[in-house]
């Protein structure tokens, strides 16, 4: 088969909806970009413990402290499928936790902000997660069939973080008056972080078109951050808080609402390393990595045992 046959071959399993597979033939840059965007989405998954991680010892009762525990494990394990997923790529973790160390590699902007009372876990879940499940939901119909099969069961497990946030939410919202304080202040505060979560304006996004002609994208940046707007503005009213845009407006004639202009500065600037935790999220990162080297050569040791000991029981054999 020439090049270009193997190339019209894959053209033809994404047109036809047919999963691309690790031993598939695949064009490299589809292969780079994948790469890019799931180790970038594993990195995400595991620096998204620790905002929330902060709040564990100081949770309000033993079931919301429960909660938030298992929502946190969840995230590591979200980040395990993606990094096994993104493996099969051809890039070793190794190769991936430099690249997050070293600042090379991206993950969600939405990270780099402090989580300032425990209002903000409720604010992190319905938000950040409901986000998290408005873009993730399209990415189960992704054409890389490891990353949209990792997809199914992270989405499963999204339901009850937003699920879970969004009841903090409603339960201070419905509480004393500064129970109700609180969840406004950290809608107000977390509100356009999670809508700039989707990227940057499509006629801004380099990998957008691509991404989409390709299937790994089901939805621009816009489409998504536009349904998250239109489905969260409504819950935010069910529980009597109000979204901080005094621009968002219902319009009749596109059934969407109309949304005030985002700080694309400041999305930019946190992407770029300087929003106001980034720094010491990386420190977190390096110091469990290297904290945890221990682990990882005692789980290799015995692994390496375990294999010498098999070989030498086959040899006896
Ligand atoms: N934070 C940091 N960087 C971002 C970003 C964000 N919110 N949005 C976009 N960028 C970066 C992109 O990575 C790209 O840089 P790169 O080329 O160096 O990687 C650049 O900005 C241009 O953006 P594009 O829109 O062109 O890039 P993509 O086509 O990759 O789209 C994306 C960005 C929508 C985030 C896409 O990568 C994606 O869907 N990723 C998978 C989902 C994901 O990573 N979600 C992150 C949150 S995970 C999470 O919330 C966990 C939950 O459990 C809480």
């Amino acid at each position: 088969m020439t090049v270009h046959s193997f190339q019209e071959h894959f053209d033809e399993k994404i047109d036809n909806e047919v999963s691309i597979e690790p031993r598939d033939w695949m064009p490299d840059d589809y292969r780079k970009t994948l790469i890019r965007q799931i180790s970038q989405h594993a990195h995400s998954e595991i620096v998204g413990m620790l905002p929330e991680g902060n709040w564990i010892t100081r949770a309000p009762s033993l079931r919301r402290k429960a909660v938030l525990l298992a929502k946190v494990q969840d995230e590591g394990g979200h980040g395990l499928y993606l990094y096994s997923a993104a493996e099969t790529l051809g890039i070793t973790r190794d190769e991936m936790i430099e690249q997050l160390h070293s600042g090379k590699a991206k993950y969600s902007s939405i990270f780099n902000y402090p989580t300032l009372t425990w209002a903000d876990m409720g604010a992190i879940g319905w938000l950040v997660d409901g986000a998290a499940i408005m873009n993730q939901v399209p990415l189960c119909r992704t054409s890389y069939g490891p990353y949209a099969r990792a997809m199914v069961r992270v989405c499963k497990e999204e339901s009850f973080h937003q699920r879970q946030g969004f009841e903090i939410m409603m339960t201070l919202a419905n509480g004393t008056e500064v129970q109700k304080k609180l969840a406004q202040d950290a809608l107000n505060r977390w509100w356009w972080p999670s809508i700039m979560m989707f990227g940057p304006p499509d006629d801004d996004s380099p990998n957008t078109a691509q991404s989409m002609r390709w299937r790994i994208k089901r939805f621009t940046n816009d489409e998504l951050r536009q349904k998250f707007i239109d489905v969260t503005v409504e819950q935010a009213k069910l529980i009597g808080l109000t979204v901080p845009d005094p621009d968002l407006k219902w319009n009749e004639e596109t059934g969407h609402y109309d949304y005030g202009k985002i700080n694309w500065d400041e999305f930019w600037n946190v992407v770029k390393g300087n929003g106001p935790c980034n720094k010491e999220r990386l420190e977190t990162r390096r110091k469990a990595w290297e904290e945890g080297k221990w682990v990882r050569d005692a789980a290799l040791a015995y692994a390496e045992k375990r294999k010498a000991r098999k070989e030498k029981a086959t040899l006896a054999a």
